[in-house]
């Protein structure tokens, strides 16, 4: 199936993609975490883009839809993909429909992760993850079994983002509202947009949006 998890910053896409991904062998793209490659390895785009994220403004919609239309056509690809963060405008929205159509592929589902978001800043600033293996965690929420080391992979690399900060997140959060809670409507339109309580503990939500895909799939859950 190819889906979209939709929702503000915190909303747990990446935490729930990561779910999916293991448990139906489908792709999270994740365009946060291309961007943030593209910052590691130092290219021109990764600091150009590293400027732009600090500021909790977006990155061009021509660079994200070049990113995402390239990664599409990984054999990867093929069983599925979950979009985490993508897309993000209108535009984006748009140019999405047409590379689907010129590839054709479809979209099973959008899944609208609904959030308190008075509790996001708590959820962002107290993320991190594991720069060896990428499992993330929470200070709070979902900490990791000894304190500074990876439960995954047992390395002690923990990091957080440069662009988890009180201040950032408020600014990403207002983004959210202007240039991307507009899209929900339009996949309403299309009849395919889902909602899931997002405020739920991480196995709620999960079994909330299985709930979901089981329906679309026109399986029992
Ligand atoms: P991106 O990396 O996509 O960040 P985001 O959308 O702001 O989303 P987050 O990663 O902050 O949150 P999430 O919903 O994935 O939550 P998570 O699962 O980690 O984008 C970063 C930047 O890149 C953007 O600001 C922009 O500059 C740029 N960019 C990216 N895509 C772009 C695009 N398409 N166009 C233009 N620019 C783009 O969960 C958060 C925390 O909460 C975790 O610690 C988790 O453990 C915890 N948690 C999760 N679920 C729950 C739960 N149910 N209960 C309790 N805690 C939970």
């Amino acid at each position: 199936m190819n889906i979209i998890l939709l929702g503000p910053p915190g909303a747990g896409k990446g935490t729930q993609a990561k779910r999916l991904q293991d448990a139906h062998g489908s792709v999270q793209l994740s365009t946060g975490d291309m961007l943030r490659a593209e910052v590691s390895a130092g290219t021109p785009l990764g600091m150009e883009a590293k400027k732009i994220m600090d500021a909790g403004q977006f990155v061009s919609d021509a660079i994200i839809v070049g990113m995402i239309a390239n990664r599409i056509d990984q054999p990867d690809c093929q069983n599925g993909f979950i979009l985490d963060g993508f897309p993000r405008t209108t535009a984006q929205a748009e140019a999405l429909d047409a590379m689907l159509t010129e590839k054709a592929l479809r979209l099973d589902a959008v899944v609208e992760m609904v959030v308190d978001e008075d509790a996001l800043v708590q959820r962002i600033t107290g993320r991190y993850s594991c720069a060896s293996c990428g499992a993330g965690y929470h200070d709070v929420f979902k900490p990791t079994r000894l304190p500074g080391v990876c439960d995954a992979c047992g390395s002690r690399d923990l990091t957080r983002r440069t662009d988890d900060t009180v201040s950032t997140v408020t600014k990403r959060l207002n983004v959210y509202r202007e240039q991307t809670a507009p899209i929900l409507p339009y996949y309403a339109a299309k009849g395919i947009l889902h909602k899931v309580d997002g405020m739920e503990e991480i196995d709620e939500v999960t079994r909330q949006i299985e709930a979901v895909l089981a329906e679309v799939r026109g399986v029992p859950a």
